[in-house]
Protein backbone atom coordinates (compact mmCIF):
# COMPACT_ATOMS: atom_id res chain seq x y z
CA UNK A 1 0.00 0.00 0.00
CA UNK A 2 1.57 3.11 -1.15
CA UNK A 3 1.47 6.48 1.62
CA UNK A 4 -0.34 8.48 -0.98
CA UNK A 5 -3.68 5.91 -1.03
CA UNK A 6 -3.66 6.62 3.34
CA UNK A 7 -4.18 10.39 2.43
CA UNK A 8 -7.37 11.23 2.42
CA UNK A 9 -7.66 15.42 2.91
CA UNK A 10 -5.58 18.01 5.03
CA UNK A 11 -6.13 16.10 8.44
CA UNK A 12 -8.37 13.19 9.96
CA UNK A 13 -12.37 13.60 10.71
CA UNK A 14 -13.60 13.66 14.36
CA UNK A 15 -15.09 10.64 16.01
CA UNK A 16 -18.42 11.38 17.88
CA UNK A 17 -18.02 14.82 16.74
CA UNK A 18 -21.68 16.14 17.74
CA UNK A 19 -20.66 14.67 21.72
CA UNK A 20 -17.53 17.14 21.02
CA UNK A 21 -19.54 20.50 20.77
CA UNK A 22 -21.79 19.73 23.73
CA UNK A 23 -19.21 17.97 26.18
CA UNK A 24 -17.41 20.26 28.45
CA UNK A 25 -13.77 20.07 27.41
CA UNK A 26 -12.98 19.24 30.79
CA UNK A 27 -14.33 15.76 30.36
CA UNK A 28 -12.95 14.52 27.11
CA UNK A 29 -9.46 13.04 28.49
CA UNK A 30 -12.20 11.02 30.79
CA UNK A 31 -14.79 10.52 27.69
CA UNK A 32 -11.20 9.31 25.67
CA UNK A 33 -10.72 6.60 28.33
CA UNK A 34 -14.58 5.31 28.52
CA UNK A 35 -14.41 5.26 24.25
CA UNK A 36 -11.11 2.66 24.58
CA UNK A 37 -12.69 0.98 27.71
CA UNK A 38 -15.86 -0.15 24.82
CA UNK A 39 -13.93 -0.99 22.50
CA UNK A 40 -11.58 -2.58 24.94
CA UNK A 41 -9.94 -4.84 22.36
CA UNK A 42 -6.33 -3.13 23.18
CA UNK A 43 -6.62 -4.62 26.58
CA UNK A 44 -5.65 -8.18 25.22
CA UNK A 45 -2.45 -6.70 23.56
CA UNK A 46 1.03 -7.42 25.74
CA UNK A 47 2.68 -5.27 28.13
CA UNK A 48 3.04 -2.48 28.45
CA UNK A 49 0.45 -1.79 25.40
CA UNK A 50 -2.24 -2.92 27.34
CA UNK A 51 -1.85 -0.42 29.68
CA UNK A 52 -1.26 2.16 27.51
CA UNK A 53 -4.13 1.53 25.34
CA UNK A 54 -7.02 4.08 26.77
CA UNK A 55 -4.39 6.61 27.31
CA UNK A 56 -2.97 7.49 23.89
CA UNK A 57 -4.07 7.50 20.51
CA UNK A 58 -1.45 6.11 19.08
CA UNK A 59 -1.53 2.56 17.30
CA UNK A 60 0.02 0.05 19.10
CA UNK A 61 2.45 -0.52 15.71
CA UNK A 62 3.60 3.13 16.08
CA UNK A 63 3.79 2.48 19.96
CA UNK A 64 6.26 -0.67 19.09
CA UNK A 65 8.12 1.19 17.16
CA UNK A 66 8.73 3.71 20.12
CA UNK A 67 9.39 0.71 22.33
CA UNK A 68 12.28 -0.99 20.17
CA UNK A 69 13.81 2.32 20.00
CA UNK A 70 13.92 2.94 23.06
CA UNK A 71 14.89 -0.25 24.71
CA UNK A 72 18.22 -0.73 22.01
CA UNK A 73 19.13 3.22 23.06
CA UNK A 74 18.74 1.97 26.80
CA UNK A 75 20.71 -1.38 25.81
CA UNK A 76 23.26 0.71 24.24
CA UNK A 77 23.87 3.12 27.12
CA UNK A 78 22.92 6.00 24.24
CA UNK A 79 23.55 9.42 26.14
CA UNK A 80 20.44 11.42 26.22
CA UNK A 81 16.88 12.42 27.12
CA UNK A 82 13.64 10.91 25.71
CA UNK A 83 11.38 13.83 24.39
CA UNK A 84 8.14 13.93 23.78
CA UNK A 85 5.97 17.04 22.29
CA UNK A 86 2.62 16.47 22.25
CA UNK A 87 1.74 14.45 25.05
CA UNK A 88 -2.09 14.61 25.35
CA UNK A 89 -3.25 11.95 28.21
CA UNK A 90 0.28 10.62 28.24
CA UNK A 91 0.16 6.69 26.43
CA UNK A 92 3.44 7.49 24.21
CA UNK A 93 5.36 9.25 26.92
CA UNK A 94 4.21 6.38 29.15
CA UNK A 95 6.19 4.11 26.27
CA UNK A 96 9.59 5.84 26.56
CA UNK A 97 9.02 5.94 30.54
CA UNK A 98 8.65 2.32 30.58
CA UNK A 99 11.61 1.94 28.33
CA UNK A 100 13.60 3.57 30.71
CA UNK A 101 12.48 2.31 34.29
CA UNK A 102 15.77 0.63 35.30
CA UNK A 103 18.02 3.28 33.46
CA UNK A 104 18.85 6.94 35.00
CA UNK A 105 17.41 8.85 31.98
CA UNK A 106 15.31 12.37 31.70
CA UNK A 107 12.02 11.88 30.07
CA UNK A 108 11.16 15.38 29.19
CA UNK A 109 7.69 16.20 27.79
CA UNK A 110 6.11 19.33 26.03
CA UNK A 111 2.17 19.81 26.36
CA UNK A 112 0.29 23.18 26.81
CA UNK A 113 -2.78 20.84 28.12
CA UNK A 114 -5.02 23.76 26.55
CA UNK A 115 -6.23 21.84 23.13
CA UNK A 116 -4.89 22.40 19.81
CA UNK A 117 -3.11 26.03 18.95
CA UNK A 118 -4.46 28.25 16.11
CA UNK A 119 -4.15 26.34 12.65
CA UNK A 120 -2.08 27.99 9.75
CA UNK A 121 -3.19 28.00 6.00
CA UNK A 122 -0.44 25.05 6.08
CA UNK A 123 -2.49 23.23 8.08
CA UNK A 124 -5.40 23.31 5.88
CA UNK A 125 -9.52 24.07 6.21
CA UNK A 126 -10.08 20.77 7.32
CA UNK A 127 -7.74 21.02 10.47
CA UNK A 128 -9.64 23.92 11.69
CA UNK A 129 -11.87 21.55 13.47
CA UNK A 130 -9.40 20.22 15.69
CA UNK A 131 -8.46 24.05 17.10
CA UNK A 132 -9.15 24.30 20.85
CA UNK A 133 -9.78 20.63 20.98
CA UNK A 134 -7.37 17.20 21.96
CA UNK A 135 -7.62 18.49 25.16
CA UNK A 136 -5.34 16.23 27.37
CA UNK A 137 -4.93 15.61 31.17
CA UNK A 138 -1.61 15.65 33.31
CA UNK A 139 -3.49 13.87 36.12
CA UNK A 140 -3.90 11.51 33.42
CA UNK A 141 -0.20 11.35 32.27
CA UNK A 142 0.71 10.91 35.91
CA UNK A 143 -1.78 8.25 36.40
CA UNK A 144 -0.23 6.29 33.67
CA UNK A 145 3.41 7.07 34.51
CA UNK A 146 2.78 5.49 37.90
CA UNK A 147 1.50 2.37 36.48
CA UNK A 148 4.30 1.40 33.79
CA UNK A 149 6.11 2.10 36.75
CA UNK A 150 8.14 4.83 35.37
CA UNK A 151 10.51 6.68 37.39
CA UNK A 152 8.99 9.59 38.28
CA UNK A 153 11.86 12.11 39.87
CA UNK A 154 13.33 11.60 36.39
CA UNK A 155 10.61 12.89 34.49
CA UNK A 156 10.26 16.38 33.51
CA UNK A 157 6.87 17.94 32.77
CA UNK A 158 7.53 21.58 30.67
CA UNK A 159 3.42 22.70 30.94
CA UNK A 160 2.91 25.63 28.24
CA UNK A 161 3.06 26.49 23.97
CA UNK A 162 5.74 25.06 22.18
CA UNK A 163 7.03 29.01 21.68
CA UNK A 164 7.49 29.45 25.40
CA UNK A 165 8.90 26.23 26.66
CA UNK A 166 11.12 25.04 24.13
CA UNK A 167 13.56 27.78 23.84
CA UNK A 168 14.12 28.28 28.00
CA UNK A 169 14.27 24.12 28.30
CA UNK A 170 17.66 23.80 28.38
CA UNK A 171 18.20 20.29 27.15
CA UNK A 172 22.08 19.61 25.65
CA UNK A 173 21.63 16.01 24.17
CA UNK A 174 18.14 14.60 23.33
CA UNK A 175 19.13 10.56 22.24
CA UNK A 176 14.66 10.07 21.31
CA UNK A 177 12.92 12.67 19.91
CA UNK A 178 8.94 12.00 19.71
CA UNK A 179 7.42 14.36 17.44
CA UNK A 180 3.13 14.11 17.98
CA UNK A 181 1.55 17.37 17.49
CA UNK A 182 -0.33 17.17 14.58
CA UNK A 183 -0.21 21.04 12.70
CA UNK A 184 2.40 22.72 10.57
CA UNK A 185 4.01 25.27 13.38
CA UNK A 186 4.83 23.38 16.11
CA UNK A 187 6.23 20.46 13.64
CA UNK A 188 8.61 22.58 12.72
CA UNK A 189 9.49 24.66 15.59
CA UNK A 190 10.63 21.23 17.15
CA UNK A 191 12.38 19.71 14.08
CA UNK A 192 14.52 22.78 14.18
CA UNK A 193 15.09 23.37 17.93
CA UNK A 194 15.46 19.50 19.00
CA UNK A 195 16.95 17.95 16.29
CA UNK A 196 20.05 19.63 16.21
CA UNK A 197 20.50 18.32 19.72
CA UNK A 198 19.49 14.33 18.58
CA UNK A 199 23.20 12.67 19.38
CA UNK A 200 24.81 10.11 16.89
CA UNK A 201 22.82 6.92 16.57
CA UNK A 202 19.52 8.99 18.27
CA UNK A 203 15.93 8.03 16.65
CA UNK A 204 13.12 11.19 15.51
CA UNK A 205 9.82 9.43 15.26
CA UNK A 206 6.97 11.98 13.81
CA UNK A 207 3.41 10.69 14.39
CA UNK A 208 1.33 13.07 12.23
CA UNK A 209 3.12 12.75 8.70
CA UNK A 210 0.41 10.46 7.05
CA UNK A 211 -3.03 12.32 8.66
CA UNK A 212 -2.25 15.82 8.84
CA UNK A 213 -0.73 18.26 6.18
CA UNK A 214 0.64 20.61 7.67
CA UNK A 215 2.71 18.33 9.41
CA UNK A 216 3.54 16.04 6.32
CA UNK A 217 4.93 19.86 4.84
CA UNK A 218 6.68 20.67 8.30
CA UNK A 219 8.45 17.16 7.53
CA UNK A 220 9.23 17.46 3.91
CA UNK A 221 10.31 21.36 4.59
CA UNK A 222 12.89 20.24 7.35
CA UNK A 223 14.07 17.68 4.69
CA UNK A 224 14.65 19.81 2.28
CA UNK A 225 16.99 21.76 4.54
CA UNK A 226 18.91 19.00 5.76
CA UNK A 227 19.22 16.57 2.72
CA UNK A 228 21.00 14.02 5.30
CA UNK A 229 17.28 12.74 6.77
CA UNK A 230 16.48 9.58 5.40
CA UNK A 231 12.62 9.18 6.42
CA UNK A 232 11.62 5.94 6.48
CA UNK A 233 7.75 5.66 6.27
CA UNK A 234 6.69 2.49 7.49
CA UNK A 235 3.40 0.16 6.12
CA UNK A 236 0.27 2.69 6.06
CA UNK A 237 -2.24 2.95 8.19
CA UNK A 238 -0.52 2.41 11.60
CA UNK A 239 3.00 2.46 10.38
CA UNK A 240 6.00 4.20 12.37
CA UNK A 241 7.56 7.31 10.61
CA UNK A 242 11.14 8.17 11.51
CA UNK A 243 14.67 8.75 11.10
CA UNK A 244 17.62 8.20 12.28
CA UNK A 245 20.74 10.47 13.20
CA UNK A 246 23.80 9.39 12.02
C1 LIG B 1 -2.28 14.15 19.17
S1 LIG B 1 -1.98 14.81 20.74
C2 LIG B 1 -0.65 13.84 21.37
C3 LIG B 1 -1.01 12.38 21.50
C4 LIG B 1 -0.19 11.57 22.47
N1 LIG B 1 1.22 11.49 22.11
C5 LIG B 1 -0.76 10.18 22.65
O1 LIG B 1 -0.03 9.27 23.07
O2 LIG B 1 -1.97 10.00 22.41
C6 LIG B 1 -1.28 16.35 20.34
C7 LIG B 1 -0.86 17.18 21.53
O3 LIG B 1 0.00 18.23 21.07
C8 LIG B 1 -0.18 19.35 21.89
N2 LIG B 1 0.28 20.55 21.15
C9 LIG B 1 0.11 20.82 19.84
N3 LIG B 1 0.67 21.99 19.52
C10 LIG B 1 1.23 22.49 20.64
C11 LIG B 1 1.99 23.67 20.95
N4 LIG B 1 2.27 24.60 20.02
N5 LIG B 1 2.41 23.85 22.22
C12 LIG B 1 2.12 22.92 23.18
N6 LIG B 1 1.41 21.77 22.96
C13 LIG B 1 0.97 21.57 21.70
C14 LIG B 1 -1.67 19.37 22.20
O4 LIG B 1 -1.93 20.05 23.41
C15 LIG B 1 -2.00 17.85 22.28
O5 LIG B 1 -2.02 17.40 23.61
Amino acid sequence: MKIEDNIEGDAPSQSFPLLRRILPKKLHPFARGVRKRLIADGFRSEKPFCWTYPYTQVSTRRQDSILEKAEALVRAGTKGHFVECGVLDGGTAAILAYAARNDDRKISLFDAWEGMPEATAEDGAGSQKWVGDIVGSPKRVKSILTKVGARIDNIEIHRGWFEDTLPVSNIQEIAFLHIDCDFFSPTKLVLETFVPKVVKGGWVQIDDYTAFEGCRLAVNEFIEANPWVELTVEDVPGGAIYFRKH
